[in-house]
C-alpha cells in the first residue's frame, strides 16, 4: 500500500519544476496510417489535429518555448504527392495559427531554409511571423523545412563572409557569435526533447542546441501522442540530473 501510494506521488508532473522549452520530433505519422490500411498523407491529418492538441496543453501549463520538427531538409527525397499533402496541410494550419496568435497572444516562428517553398506558404509565413511581433505568451519554432547542419553550414558562411569583408576578426568567432546566426538566435536551448514514432536518432534536428538537452523517447506514434504522454515526459525529465558537465 504504502509503495503504491509513493509511485502515484511520482508519477505526477510538478508544475513549478517545468521545461521551459520542449522539443519535439513529430514522428511516426506514415506508419500510423499504414497500420490502419490507410494512406501515409492520412497520418499527416491526424498528426496536425495532434500538434493542435499538443500545443494548447503546452500553452495551458505555461510552457515557454515549444519547438517542433514538421518539415526536414530531407523530407523532399519522398513522393511527390506526400510533399504536396504535408505542405498544403501546413499552410491549412498556419492559416489558423494566425488567429490563434492573437487570441493566445502566442509567437509563432519558423525555423528553416525557406529555398523551395512556395510563395503562398511563404507569405503565410511571413504574415503570421508578423502578426507575432507584439505578442508576449508562449513561442511555437515550427521547423519547416529545417535541417541542423544546413543551419549551422549558413552561419559558418555568414561569419566568413564578415571576416573577410573586415567586419569581423578571427579571434572574434566565438560559440555566441555562432549562436546569434541560427534560426534559435535568441532562444534558449530546449530542455527537453521528445521523439515520439520509436526511432532514437537526432534525424538532423537541432544538432548544436540539443547539446545537454534530456532526451524522452516513447513508442508511441505521434497521431496517438497526447496530453498524458507529455505529462510522461516530463514526468521522466523530473526525474533526471542534470549537471552541464559539473558534478
Ligand atoms: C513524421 O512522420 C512527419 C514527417 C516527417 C513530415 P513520418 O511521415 O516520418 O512517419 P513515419 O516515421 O514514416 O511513420
Ligand atoms: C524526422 O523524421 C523529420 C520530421 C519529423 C519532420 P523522419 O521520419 O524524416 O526521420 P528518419 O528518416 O526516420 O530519420
Ligand atoms: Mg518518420
Amino acid at each position: 500500500m504504502g509503495i503504491f501510494k509513493k509511485k502515484q506521488v511520482a508519477e505526477s508532473v510538478d508544475f513549478s519544476a517545468l521545461p521551459q522549452h520542449i522539443a519535439i520530433i513529430l514522428d511516426g505519422n506514415g506508419r500510423w496510417a499504414k497500420r490502419r490500411g490507410l494512406p501515409r498523407t492520412a497520418g499527416h491529418a491526424v498528426g496536425s489535429e495532434t500538434f493542435r492538441k499538443v500545443a494548447t496543453y503546452c500553452n495551458d501549463i505555461g510552457i515557454k518555448y515549444l519547438t517542433v520538427y514538421a518539415f526536414s531538409t530531407e523530407n523532399w527525397k519522398r513522393p511527390v504527392e506526400e510533399v504536396d499533402t504535408i505542405m498544403s496541410l501546413l499552410e491549412k494550419y498556419i492559416l489558423e495559427a494566425i488567429d490563434e496568435v492573437r487570441k493566445k497572444n502566442l509567437i509563432l516562428k519558423f525555423w528553416g531554409s525557406r529555398d523551395g517553398l512556395s510563395e503562398r506558404i511563404k507569405k503565410l509565413m511571413d504574415e503570421s511571423e508578423k502578426e507575432s511581433a507584439d505578442m508576449t505568451g508562449m513561442q511555437v519554432n515550427v521547423c519547416l523545412n529545417y535541417g541542423s547542419r544546413n543551419e549551422i553550414t549558413n552561419a559558418v558562411r555568414l561569419i566568413a563572409a564578415d571576416v573577410s569583408e573586415g567586419r569581423m576578426k578571427i579571434e572574434d568567432i566565438t560559440e555566441a557569435e555562432i549562436e546569434k546566426r541560427l534560426y534559435s538566435a535568441g532562444t534558449p536551448a530546449p530542455d527537453l526533447l521528445i521523439r515520439p514514432g520509436g526511432e532514437m536518432r537526432l534525424s538532423n534536428y537541432l544538432l548544436w542546441q540539443t547539446a545537454y538537452s534530456e532526451f524522452v523517447f516513447s513508442d508511441k506514434l505521434w497521431p496517438d501522442f497526447d496530453e498524458r504522454e507529455l505529462d510522461r515526459a516530463i514526468i521522466e525529465y523530473q526525474k533526471r540530473n542534470r549537471r552541464f558537465g559539473g558534478i
